[in-house]
């Protein structure tokens, strides 16, 4: 994959694809690590002399109709905190023909959510065409990993027009998911969590043939899964509530799965172990995160969107936590990690 260090940036004008599909609570961001994350490609292309930087991204389901509840306004404020020295432009989607007067001294600029237009969606050539020509656009990167799985026209059909080529974190993403499947160091380790069997059974079907140890926890493991395969471990002891219902792993699986990510070189961590919104039954989870997260050593990666929220938020408190992946693609590391072809990633130039 050719990335933005095999191309000279200087005074180009550079659409990057980001995903900024991030959760919001009353207009506020609960979790801003897709936008960090896209940092160290602006701060690359900045630092390369790049004469404009436009950013495209997308935000929720709005089905091809703008509407204020998904508009990317509330990022701003995110670009304008972390780039002090630059004024950050914002601007709505350009119609026909319609030009983006972007002025001279603004570096940065975010365009409103791609899918207020239903061409986002529909792969529309016409639409990607529209912004290539409406931002004098001399380069297209793709930096958003999150949405590499969708054929959209930001992600596919800009093949057309524009070579394409990879961000910094596309990069680190398929780097490091691409070490867990392809020669991994072993033991492989994959630790699965979450609440439904049948979104985890085409992962724990992957990698048995690759890991050593596939451990089993959440309310899969709670409502009683049986697995068919000695190398599976499956969570046999919980912390329940009041009423009986088993909300975390006990004491038990936990100190075995304690053992098993002490003997691992790869490590592979899918899915919750317990209910661990609430603090009473996070216990497991937090455990399990700890102690990945002090094997720098070892390749250790953490998705699946509620995994990487949760691990987060530890590393911001204990911040010796060091993790070789916290991938901020969910569906698009599912599909990664399960050998799929992704659209967005097919296009990157070779
Ligand atoms: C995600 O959050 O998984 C990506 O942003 C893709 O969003 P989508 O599932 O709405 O296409």
């Amino acid at each position: 994959m050719k990335t933005v260090k095999d191309i000279d940036v200087k005074d180009k004008n550079i659409l990057v694809r980001v995903d900024y599909n991030v959760p919001l609570k009353n207009g506020k961001i609960t979790d801003d690590l897709r936008i960090r994350e896209s940092f160290p490609t602006i701060d690359y292309l900045l630092k390369n002399g790049a004469k404009r930087i436009i950013l495209l991204s997308h935000l929720g389901r709005p089905e091809g109709k703008e509407n204020p509840d998904y508009s990317l306004r509330p990022i701003v404020k995110v670009l304008e905190n972390n780039y002090k020295k630059d004024k950050i432009g914002f601007y709505p989607l350009p119609k026909d023909n319609q030009s983006i007067p972007i002025p001279e001294n603004v570096k940065i600029t975010l365009l409103e959510n791609l899918r207020f237009d239903p061409g986002e969606e529909d792969n529309s050539p016409k639409f990607i065409r529209n912004i290539i020509a409406a931002t004098k656009a001399d380069i297209y990167v793709q930096d958003g990993f999150a949405v590499v799985h969708r054929a959209h026209a930001s992600t596919y059909a800009v093949k057309q027009y524009l070579p394409v080529y990879a961000g910094l974190l596309v990069e680190k993403e398929v780097k490091n998911l691409t070490k867990a499947i392809d020669n991994p160091k072993k033991p492989v380790l994959v630790i699965i969590g979450g609440s439904k069997i049948e979104d985890k059974a085409p992962l724990i079907e992957k990698f048995l043939p690759i890991a050593d140890k596939i451990i089993v926890g959440g309310k899969i493991a709670a409502d009683g899964y049986k697995p068919d395969d000695k190398k599976i471990y499956v969570a046999e002891d919980f912390d329940e509530d009041v009423s009986g219902n088993k909300l975390d792993v006990g004491p038990l699986s936990t100190a075995k799965i304690a053992d098993a990510i002490g003997e691992a070189n790869t490590i592979i961590w899918n899915g919750l172990l317990g209910y661990a919104e609430d603090p009473a039954f996070a216990t497991s989870s937090i455990i399990t995160a700890e102690i990945i997260g002090a094997k720098p050593d070892a390749t250790t990666i953490i998705c699946g969107g509620d995994t990487t929220g949760f691990v987060e938020n530890l590393v911001k408190t204990h911040q010796k936590l060091k993790y070789s992946l916290i991938s901020t693609g969910g569906g698009a590391a599912l599909e990664f990690l399960l050998g799929k072809k992704l659209p967005g990633l097919i296009v990157i130039e070779r």
